[in-house]
């Protein structure tokens, strides 16, 4: 098995509801690779079910070789696959500092981040380390909830909406702050409504509609192939 994220014919059940359908992608290391539908294409489901959080999946999962089928999440996170959820998991109460010290755990090989390197990366909460996570903006968490997860050292993240709700000069640091996480070799998988964001942080792309599949390939072949975006983006 090879490194990465391989994901092959994924399925995955709401109740007796089926949400996903033979999902199949694939995320090799250091890669940034874009996940994109329409509001309840199943974006979000998709992550879950890589992460084990859904009760109900079938196909296979696997990560830089392990087979992640039956493994609880906890242990899917700490070989190394980080995920940042579109609710902002911070801790309110606590300050930027505080949270990211919270998230820390020990780097499995190379470098491990550390918060002078994440402020290098978010200018903004270094300017906030001593501000309460409820007194910052959605844009500022939403990078918290980022630097939070890189603490914990993964070799490759689940980034679901990053930019969902962001004012647009923090979207312009978001799109810096993902070039450089990509720069220090963090593989990614990011779930994007927002089209011209996805081009501009990811070099492949998925599509996907009801729960399924509909296009895969380059931002160059994604362009060649405007039937793809009228038939699963447009409104
Ligand atoms: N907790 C849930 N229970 C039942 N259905 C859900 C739940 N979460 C999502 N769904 C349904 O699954 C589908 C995919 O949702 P989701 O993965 O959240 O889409 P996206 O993240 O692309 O917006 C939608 O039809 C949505 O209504
Ligand atoms: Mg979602």
């Amino acid at each position: 098995m090879s490194n990465g994220l391989t994901v092959q014919n994924l399925s995955a059940y709401y109740g007796r509801a089926r949400a996903l359908f033979d999902v199949s992608l694939d995320v090799a290391p250091g890669e940034a690779v874009a996940l994109i539908g329409r509001n309840g294409a199943g974006k979000s489901t998709t992550f879950r079910a890589i992460l084990g959080l859904m009760k109900s999946r079938g196909g296979a999962v696997h990560f830089d070789g392990q087979d992640l089928a039956r493994m609880p999440t906890h242990a899917i996170v700490r070989l190394g696959l980080g995920y940042v959820p579109e609710d902002r998991r911070i801790f309110s109460d606590l300050t930027v500092a505080e949270n990211l010290s919270v998230g820390r755990r020990p780097a499995r090989a190379g470098e491990a981040w550390t918060p002078e390197r994440l402020y290098e990366i978010f200018p903004n909460l270094a300017e906030l380390r001593h501000r309460a996570g409820a007194r910052m903006s959605g844009g500022e968490q939403q990078m918290l909830s980022i630097a939070r997860t890189l603490m914990g050292n993964p070799s490759m993240l689940l980034l679901d909406e990053p930019s969902e709700g962001l004012a647009p000069r923090i979207v312009e640091q978001m799109i810096e702050a993902i070039a450089r996480m990509k720069r220090e070799g963090l593989g990614m998988l990011v779930a994007e409504q927002n089209l011209a964001f996805a081009r501009l942080v990811a070099e492949r792309v998925y599509v996907i509609e009801k729960g399924a599949v509909r296009f895969s390939g380059t931002m160059a072949e994604f362009d060649a192939a405007p039937h793809v975006r009228d038939a699963y983006l447009a409104l």
